[in-house]
């Protein structure tokens, strides 16, 4: 039997990208991640003739415009990556019948809340980067086909690429305190395991919005502290205020997720944010 093939924008150096490519192999995928030279996917002709050439049946969009502060500034682009993107990959894919698995964020949300955001709550982003991957979803959903999956996902790390709780041990190397924000809380989220739990929604075949995160809540201070303590390193964590940062974009102050609709679709329960985190700390941390 030949391999099912999938199309992975950001499998080549994406935080999440790069965990999807992998999880894909493991499952016997055969994965596609061409550079940006082999591949414009801003351009939809060539785009077609490509999944067509390779019999793509399954397209990962893990591409976006994802700095929070900067998307402030540059909003073209912003929108470019977080909204025109899913549009030409919702056009293409939908015409030849595509899988597209599009990830986007609990940023989508006013961050008032003080339970966790299901799917059917009121998004309200307050920040561009959360404005312009709302509006990717829009317009995924108003063209919506049978095989749609829009997975929201919140504070990721992993292997591949550094990522927050990377930074933070680098710095809890040569420095006896740093300063870590106390008033965001959200979901930390392993990028394997929602690579994991991603094909558990495709194999299933599985249309429409999901949350998709690991299990509990974390401020990212907690955060800071959870790993540099399970790394084994002396370092202080001083709490501060997100006003001390002085940033532009408005942060939603909660994110955390409800992914009840994931468990009870797929009949898998996701796993502690902390042991995910021990995991990643324990056997990828030094391959970054
Ligand atoms: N990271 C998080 O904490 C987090 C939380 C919630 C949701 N998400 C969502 O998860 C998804 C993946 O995020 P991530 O953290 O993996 O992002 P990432 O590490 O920044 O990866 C983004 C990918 O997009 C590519 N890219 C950027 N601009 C491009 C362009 N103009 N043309 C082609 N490729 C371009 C990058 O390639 P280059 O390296 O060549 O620039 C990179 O491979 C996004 O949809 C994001 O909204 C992330």
């Amino acid at each position: 039997m030949s391999q099912q093939k999938a199309l992975i924008l950001g499998g080549r150096t994406g935080l999440l990208g790069q965990a999807m490519a992998h999880t894909l192999a493991r499952e016997g995928w055969s994965t596609l991640k061409p550079f940006r030279e082999e591949l414009d996917f801003f351009d939809q002709k060539q785009l077609e003739k490509y999944l067509d050439r390779h019999e793509v049946e399954l397209v990962v969009n893990a591409v976006a415009f994802k700095n929070v502060a900067r998307a402030e500034d540059e909003q073209d682009q912003a929108y470019l990556l977080n909204r025109e993107l899913p549009r030409i990959l919702g056009s293409v894919c939908s015409k030849r019948d595509v899988y597209l698995l599009h990830f986007s964020t609990g940023f989508v949300f006013d961050g008032e809340k003080k339970t966790p955001y299901t799917t059917e709550d009121r998004t309200g982003p307050a920040t561009v980067y959360g404005k312009s991957k709302l509006a990717g979803e829009k317009f995924l959903l108003e063209n919506s086909w049978e095989k749609l999956l829009i997975v929201r996902t919140s504070w990721l790390f992993g292997p591949f690429k550094t990522n927050f709780v990377h930074k933070i041990l680098d710095m809890a190397q040569t420095k006896k305190s740093i300063d870590v924000i106390h008033d965001q809380v959200g979901s930390p989220t392993n990028t394997l395991d929602l690579g994991r739990y991603s094909l558990e929604l495709v194999k299933k075949k599985t249309k429409g919005i999901y949350h998709v995160a690991n299990k509990g809540q974390a401020t990212w201070c907690e955060l800071a502290s959870e790993s540099i303590s399970c790394a084994g390193l002396n370092c202080r964590v001083n709490p501060i205020s997100s006003r001390d940062c002085h940033e532009k974009a408005k942060r939603p102050s909660y994110s955390v997720l409800d992914c009840s609709k994931f468990s009870i679709v797929t009949g898998v329960q996701v796993r502690p944010w902390v042991q995910a985190l021990r995991d990643y700390i324990y056997y990828y941390q030094d391959r970054v």
